[in-house]
């Protein structure tokens, strides 16, 4: 038996999605435990894109049981349509779960999530507005509906009017807008209710279940580390805790049955969002990062702002994850340029530190300290780590000197294949 978690190191979109297909291989369970459809995971088969925001990366995989955990926010009519792209093209979704335990998104969440954007004006968070925080605000103020809510009629059409009534005086009186139809919620959310009812479970117990079984079982880390509710760069974070704890309380399997977990990062940095990110290139180093790779939101279709590898955030993400091995990626993409810079640690009024402060004032006055490498280009036949042009070796050595954590895997391409791993 073995169970793997994979996390985000930096700020998100570091390539999780790909090491999950990857891993899931070998998996027999792969569970989201965290976030939404904030997140937008890639894969790529012999040139092929899915996009994935909810359901588990390990889907195009047949015959594996995908999950959606209990700390997973759940839109249900984004879960639908994507359930019905993927088997549009062929891929199969009778295996997925959904936890009785997850928290449903409602209209109110979404509309709540623009408004409070505008509202926060320049100091916006910059959200996904798919209405995440204030489902996740919900739950913490214990209104929140269910999927176990979705099983039986009476107690969502109760759960919608209740919760209608403070909604709408905060979207009338606060917002200056009209307020919400609980018979047309009601309607929708019945109807999402009938097509998903037969995959709301107790998937708790699949999983402890599977676990005494000694099944393989694949935690899918969505968002990061540092956009982590409690470590990351608060307050420009999402609203749950995708770092590996977050496993034992959105995917509900306890701390001591972790075997691995996996941190994905980039060979830079990138970040959607507002907030601060002490090696951005907010000039034509970062445009050329960008357009090298890709740097456009999943999710979104945002520019994402770039940078240069910060192993202080990694280090931090060590510590904070437990991690036991690094995935590195985007290698082919940051070797094309002639310079690359590594950040060591920060110089804070002349002094030299590696620990990444809780308070923004404090991590917008540092500067970091760069290590400069030479760039480097790649072939089709390099298959493995020994293979790979000297500068890039030398690159990938010096990340697990700084982080402390084994590069095991990294990756040379978008595509499930261009992965070596060491
Ligand atoms: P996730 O949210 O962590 O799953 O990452 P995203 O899918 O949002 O963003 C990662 C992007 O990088 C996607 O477009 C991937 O196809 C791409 N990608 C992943 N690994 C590599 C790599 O090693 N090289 C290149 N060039 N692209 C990669
Ligand atoms: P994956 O899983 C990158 C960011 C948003 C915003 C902040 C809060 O693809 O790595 P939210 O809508 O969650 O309230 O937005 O978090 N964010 C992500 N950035 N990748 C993600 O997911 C993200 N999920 C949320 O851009 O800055
Ligand atoms: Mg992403």
């Amino acid at each position: 038996m073995s169970v793997k978690v994979i996390v985000g190191t930096q700020w998100g979109d570091e390539g999780k999605g790909k090491y999950v297909d990857i891993l899931a291989q070998n998996a027999d369970y792969i569970v989201r435990f965290s976030g939404g459809n904030n997140a937008g995971h890639t894969i790529v088969v012999n040139g092929e894109k899915f996009a994935l925001h909810l359901i588990p990366s390990g889907i195009l995989h047949p015959g594996k049981i995908c999950i959606i955990g209990n700390g997973v926010v759940v839109d249900p009519g984004v879960l639908i349509t994507e359930m019905k792209d993927l088997d549009s093209r062929g891929i199969s979704t009778s295996d997925l779960y959904i936890s009785d335990r997850a928290h449903v998104i409602m209209p109110y969440h979404i509309i709540l999530d623009k408004l409070q954007e505008e509202f926060r004006g320049s100091n916006s968070i910059g959200t996904t507005k798919r209405g995440i925080g204030p489902c996740y605000a919900d739950k913490i103020d214990r209104c929140g509906i269910r999927m176990c809510d979705l099983l039986d009629k009476d107690t969502l059409c109760n759960k919608i009017v209740e919760n209608l009534k403070l909604k709408n005086l905060i979207l009338e009186n606060v917002y200056n807008q009209k307020p919400l139809c609980a018979e047309e919620i009601i309607e929708t959310y019945w109807a999402y209710a009938l097509e998903i009812q037969h995959r709301i479970l107790d998937t708790a117990t699949m999983l402890f279940d599977a676990a005494t079984q000694h099944k393989d079982i694949l935690f899918e880390g969505a968002q990061a580390t540092f956009l982590d509710l409690d470590f990351g760069t608060y307050p420009y974070v999402t609203s749950s805790n995708p770092i590996a704890g977050g496993v034992c309380t959105g995917g509900s399997l306890p701390p001591s049955h972790i075997h691995e977990v996996i941190g994905v990062l980039k060979a830079y940095t990138s970040r959607v969002g507002s907030g601060p990110f002490p090696t951005e290139q907010n000039n034509s180093i970062g445009d050329r990062i960008r357009e090298l790779g890709h740097e456009y939101g999943t999710t979104t279709g945002r520019p994402r702002r770039c940078g240069w590898l910060d192993t202080v955030m990694i280090k931090f993400s060590a510590r904070v994850n437990g991690l036991t091995s690094l995935a590195l990626n985007h290698i082919d993409t940051i070797g094309k340029l002639d310079k690359i810079h590594l950040c060591s640690g920060y110089d804070r009024n002349g002094q030299i530190t590696t620990a990444y402060p809780a308070s923004l004032k404090l991590l917008e006055e540092v500067k970091p300290v760069y290590e400069v490498f030479d760039g480097w280009e790649l072939t089709p036949d390099m298959k493995s780590f020994e293979q790979l042009p000297k500068n890039a070796i030398l690159y990938v050595n010096r990340i697990e000197e700084l982080t402390g954590v084994h590069v095991k895997y990294i990756g040379i391409g978008k595509d499930r294949e261009n992965t070596i791993i060491r």
